[in-house]
């Protein structure tokens, strides 16, 4: 069986024993399954058929570079938010015209270096942005390929934190204001305008937002193409939610077809920015429960070595974890409020969870922290990131050691 699942008592990945990996790593571990991984990146590419398409692996859901590599080896593209994305992207395999580079705020010297790399597109985000990248173009005498990312003022019904669509949002240019640009760029000699790009949002669970964005990017592809602007692609961004809760989600299937039908009529081939979708099934905190205390009547904390530095995400925005024991215990579920070591109250992991008894010193498994685990950990009160762990066909190596007080203190004087 691929991935995490329990054989037949123990949760064990593509067959590993968590338990035995978490004894000889310590806790807390992050693990990885690269056949999960594999599946994932397949599934959505399959997914679009025969529609030209590329999928651009999101850097920022986790750009391990082991991951990185595996997924640049599976014939991935690459998205990168930054500067030091983008080098890692190209430590990792990725050729510079595979590579994206997107975000809302590109500082001077990330566009200074980033112009003459030849990306296949710098997505800008604003007027003002595209006017620097042309004149650093023009400065450079090259010719800069780029995507304008509209924002088109729609509601991807995901978190707040984590909507990106509406005009509310900073994030990209406002419709008439695209329109507008497409009137001029053509002229605009250091600029090749080369895709639109759209991205309402992460963790979308329903079609209807990402079809409508689609659309809208398919109309302005009709509008470049009268002022006399060849698109090479349409960039639709990520956004394809998972199922935290094993609830009901969009299929890779459905995902891909609304998408192509919104855009076919452009004719234009699709990439699109996945990185949630690919990375967070694929991986799973292990740790271990060090205290518990009694809470109310019915409950007790149970605290572990994990908390919002190795894991920020429900802390940040409330999300949502299946949180198990690696071998659970004989008898009744009991609830508990799964918590960090970390000193603030927000420092939740899982809130009124049953699970079976949990003692000290058990190991438990918050699952799908692939995406936006390891990528967002923090070095609040000293704590050291995690190591990481790649299980693959049967066998396991460290992907990343267990960072020290030393590493830490090595960048300080
Ligand atoms: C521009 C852009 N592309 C792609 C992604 C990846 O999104 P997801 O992980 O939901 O697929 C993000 C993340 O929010 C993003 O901002």
């Amino acid at each position: 069986m691929v991935g995490f699942s329990r054989a037949p008592q123990e949760l064990v990945c593509d067959g590993v024993s968590l338990s035995a990996l978490a004894e000889a790593e310590g806790t807390p571990v992050y693990v990885y399954s690269a056949a999960v991984l594999r599946d994932r990146y397949r599934a959505i590419d399959a997914a679009f058929g025969v529609y030209p398409h590329r999928l651009h692996y999101a850097l920022k859901a986790n750009s391990s570079l082991a991951l990185a590599r595996l997924l640049a080896g599976l014939g991935s593209a690459a998205d990168a938010n930054s500067i030091w994305e983008i080098e890692l992207a190209q430590k990792a395999g990725f050729a510079p015209a595979d590579i994206v580079f997107t975000g809302v705020g590109k500082g001077p010297a990330e566009l200074d270096a980033a112009v003459p790399l030849g990306l296949k597109a710098i997505n800008v985000e604003s007027a003002g942005e595209l006017a620097r990248v042309e004149a650093i173009a023009t400065r450079l005498g090259v010719r800069a390929r780029v995507a304008l990312r509209v924002n088109p003022d729609i509601d991807a019904k995901s978190h707040p934190h984590i909507s990106t669509g509406l005009k509310i949002n900073k994030f990209g240019i406002p419709r008439d204001a695209a329109r507008e640009l497409l009137t001029t760029v053509a002229t605009r000699t250091a600029l090749s305008l080369v895709a639109i790009h759209v991205h309402v949002g992460s963790q979308v669970t329903t079609a209807e937002p990402l079809a409508r964005a689609a659309a809208l990017v398919a109309d302005l592809a009709g509008d470049a193409k009268q002022h006399g602007v060849a698109l090479e692609y349409l960039d639709l961004g990520g956004g394809l939610g998972i199922s935290y809760d094993e609830g009901d989600v969009l299929s890779p299937e459905r995902y891909a077809d609304e998408l192509v039908s919104a855009v076919r009529s452009t004719g234009l081939p699709i990439v699109i920015e996945p990185g949630r979708a690919i990375a967070g099934p694929a991986g799973a905190l292990i740790a271990q429960v060090i205290d518990i205390k009694p809470r109310t009547a019915d409950s007790d904390f149970a605290v572990l070595d994990a908390g919002m530095t190795e894991l920020m995400r429900p802390a940040l925005y409330g999300a949502y974890h299946r949180i198990e024991p690696l071998r659970p215990r004989a008898g009744a579920t009991r609830q508990y409020e799964f918590v960090g070591p970390v000193c603030e109250s927000s420092d939740v992991v899982g809130r009124d969870r049953f699970v079976t008894p949990l003692e000290v010193g058990d190991l438990v498994a918050i699952r799908d922290a692939g995406a936006y685990g390891s990528a967002m950990a923090s070095n609040y009160n000293r704590r050291p990131l995690p190591p990481e762990v790649l299980v693959d066909a049967g066998a396991w190596r460290v992907i990343r050691r267990r960072q020290t007080i030393g590493d830490m203190t090595e960048l300080e004087s």
